[in-house]
């Protein structure tokens, strides 16, 4: 298993947490990574249909934790196939061990960077649908620059989505929230699926994380966003 996470890129939206690898996680990491888990590769692109050994709806997590919503949605949805993008190793290691308890069939892992996973593994229009649950908010204004969900980051993953497939979106933080809708309104492949254009409400299908659980125990609103590519330039685009 290749936990490298170094890169030239510069700013990253994550730091390495010390957080234990338990040796239950530590055992499924070991036992479970040649089922599940997806070495990065710098030059070869993913071809996802031998991954899964399958053709079938695919949606891509960032970020997912400890994976309890990746996990669940997985075993709810058979028909489809889930792979999650994570860098902290005792979370990988939960989620393994909670897929090997349930014998999903339908999951795989990749424990590294997800910008460099979407440039360098992911090809353009592979996914039906992407989420990213609780991004860091990096509350610090100098920080900022650390925030996943920024244009460029989005223009990227709306292209690795089909035209028409879904990106959902949520964080607690309310000055994030903010900053998200700036930045999915700066990509014009983006349309808003809110009936006002801002937040839709909390859509049933995600489980509360962690991270929603804790937002809720120190009384945070909880913001979701829900998004599409457009499947056809949209009418102001100078491109078109
Ligand atoms: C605040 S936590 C939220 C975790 C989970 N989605 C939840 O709601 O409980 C953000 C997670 O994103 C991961 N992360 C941040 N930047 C990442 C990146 N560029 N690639 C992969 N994972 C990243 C972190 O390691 C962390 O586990």
């Amino acid at each position: 298993m290749n936990h490298d996470t170094e890169s030239p890129r510069g700013i990253r939206s994550f730091v390495i947490r010390a957080g234990r690898v338990t040796a239950a996680q530590r055992l499924a990491l070991d036992r479970c990574w040649p089922r599940y888990g997806i070495d990065f590769d710098p030059v070869r692109p993913l071809d996802l249909d031998a991954c899964f050994g399958r053709r079938a709806p695919r949606t891509l997590e960032i970020g997912f934790g400890n994976g309890d919503n990746l996990a669940a949605l997985a075993a709810a949805h058979p028909e489809r196939d889930y792979l999650g993008l994570e860098v902290h190793r005792p979370g990988v290691g939960h989620l393994l061990r909670r897929a090997e308890e349930a014998q999903l069939g339908n999951l795989r892992v990749i424990a590294h960077d997800a910008v460099e996973v979407l440039r360098a593994m992911l090809p353009p229009a592979s996914l039906d649908e992407a989420l990213i649950l609780f991004p860091d908010p990096w509350h610090k204004k100098r920080h900022h620059k650390r925030r996943l969900i920024q244009p460029p980051f989005l223009a990227l993953l709306v292209s690795r989505l089909r035209p028409g497939g879904r990106l959902a979106l949520a964080t607690d933080w309310a000055p994030y929230a903010e900053a998200m809708l700036a930045a999915t309104n700066a990509v014009p492949e983006l349309e808003n699926l809110a009936a006002d254009g801002r937040f839709v409400p909390r859509p049933a299908w995600r489980i509360p994380t962690r991270f929603e659980r804790r937002g809720e125990r120190l009384g945070h609103a909880v913001f979701d966003l829900a998004l599409q590519r457009r499947v056809s330039a949209p009418a102001d685009d100078p491109l078109r």
